[in-house]
């Protein structure tokens, strides 16, 4: 038996478990030998304690706010006496244990923020979320630019106002923004939205509903937009002509402009089955023309709203699903 090891270890096993065991302990053996992992044993499963001055700059973080009582739950466990990264609304990098997400959403913090805030002292964040707070008017903090790998990056609903500063611009790596519902946030003309994400192609998620976009050229949104999933620009304020190459964009599935009703010369393309189109929100956008038959080749589309637009109504009647509705 001595000389068949796996045996040993897994007596039980038939040949197909046992190539699988045997396979399991090559990889572990790879992984654990490799020079980036070598200071973990395979024994030890836990994620190294969390660094003692993300530590001190999340409680500094969290002492900056007034919190009201009754909604403080997440925040009730962060104290000095516990590991950082078993705190709620925190996660840790297995490897290094750097704090690499932040979700702060409806934690009642209350109070202003500025580039001083202890908060950008967690270089290594992956993900940040404080979305459904009240930062009280504070303007976006620019000091958000040094976080060199943000992916992730919500703060809608939370109070904060003025431009959009052109450190967004910074965040190469970002694939989610929210800022949406901030209804002092602005994009200014300098930096205009071109500038602020023409250097942002890994793009997925745009959401900034409520910003103020009246000094955008809407076409300018599509600076390096050919990455975006999801794009959701309502009651934007938009003017100037309609940005209708959106259409086009390759991996578009949910697209809403609700409340743009001051953008001109909107139409509807022709589209193709190969539009990943799933929802679709265009009310109020001063849409004319007719309304084309080939939406029936959103193949996709669960979603579709084209109400309070001028289009041309004697054309619905060639799209099945409208037939003898007058
Ligand atoms: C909110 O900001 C105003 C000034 O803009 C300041 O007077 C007030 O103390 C701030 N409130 C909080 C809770 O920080
Ligand atoms: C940033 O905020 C802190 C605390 O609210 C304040 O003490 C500091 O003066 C502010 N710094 C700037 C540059 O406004
Ligand atoms: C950013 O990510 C890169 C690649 O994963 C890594 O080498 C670098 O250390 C990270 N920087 C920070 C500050 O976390
Ligand atoms: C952009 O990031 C680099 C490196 O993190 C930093 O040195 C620079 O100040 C940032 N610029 C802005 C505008 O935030
Ligand atoms: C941002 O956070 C809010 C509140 O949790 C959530 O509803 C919203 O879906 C998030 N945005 C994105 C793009 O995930
Ligand atoms: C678009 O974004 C990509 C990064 O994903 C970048 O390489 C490219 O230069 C950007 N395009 C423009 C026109 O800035
Ligand atoms: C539309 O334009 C008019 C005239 O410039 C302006 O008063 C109004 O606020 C605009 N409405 C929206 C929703 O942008
Ligand atoms: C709607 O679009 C038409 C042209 O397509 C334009 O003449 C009209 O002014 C637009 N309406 C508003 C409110 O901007
Ligand atoms: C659907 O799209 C194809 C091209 O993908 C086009 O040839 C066809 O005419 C479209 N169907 C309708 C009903 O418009």
């Amino acid at each position: 038996m001595l000389d068949n090891p796996l045996n040993i270890l897994a007596p039980n096993y038939d040949m197909a478990h046992t190539s699988f065991f045997f396979i399991f302990l090559l990889t572990h053996f790879l992984f654990y030998s490799s020079p980036t992992t070598f200071a973990f044993s395979p024994t030890n499963d836990h994620i190294p304690p969390c660094h003692d001055h993300e530590k001190s700059a999340l409680l500094q973080f969290k002492d900056s706010f007034s919190i009201r009582e009754y909604c403080d739950q997440k925040l009730e466990g962060w104290n000095q006496a516990s590991d950082c990264c078993s705190w709620d609304g925190i996660e840790c990098e297995d490897v290094t244990g750097h704090v690499i997400s932040l979700d702060l959403t409806s934690s009642c913090l209350s109070g202003s923020i500025n580039s001083s805030s202890s908060l950008f002292q967690l270089l290594h964040l992956r993900s940040l979320n404080l979305a459904d707070n009240d930062f009280n008017r504070s303007s976006i903090p620019s000091a958000l630019g040094h976080f060199p790998n943000l992916t992730h990056l919500n703060l809608s609903n939370s109070g904060f106002s003025g431009p959009i500063p052109s450190c967004i611009s910074n965040l190469s790596k970002l694939s989610s923004l929210d800022l949406s519902w901030n209804a002092g946030l602005e994009v200014k003309t300098n930096p205009d939205f071109k500038t602020l994400f023409r250097k942002l192609g890994s793009l997925q998620v745009v959401h900034l509903d409520r910003v103020d976009m009246s000094s955008t050229v809407p076409n300018d949104i599509l600076a390096n937009a050919s990455s975006l999933v999801s794009l959701s620009l309502r009651w934007c304020y938009l003017r100037g002509e309609f940005p209708t190459r959106i259409f086009q964009l390759p991996k578009l599935e949910v697209l809403f402009l609700d409340g743009n009703p001051n953008l001109t010369a909107g139409h509807l393309p022709e589209f193709h089955s190969t539009t990943p189109l799933r929802e679709l929100s265009v009310p109020s956008c001063n849409l004319s023309g007719h309304i084309p038959s080939s939406l029936q080749n959103l193949t996709q589309l669960v979603y579709l709203d084209l109400s309070d637009n001028p289009f041309s109504v004697q054309e619905t009647s060639s799209l099945p699903w409208m037939a003898g509705t007058n």
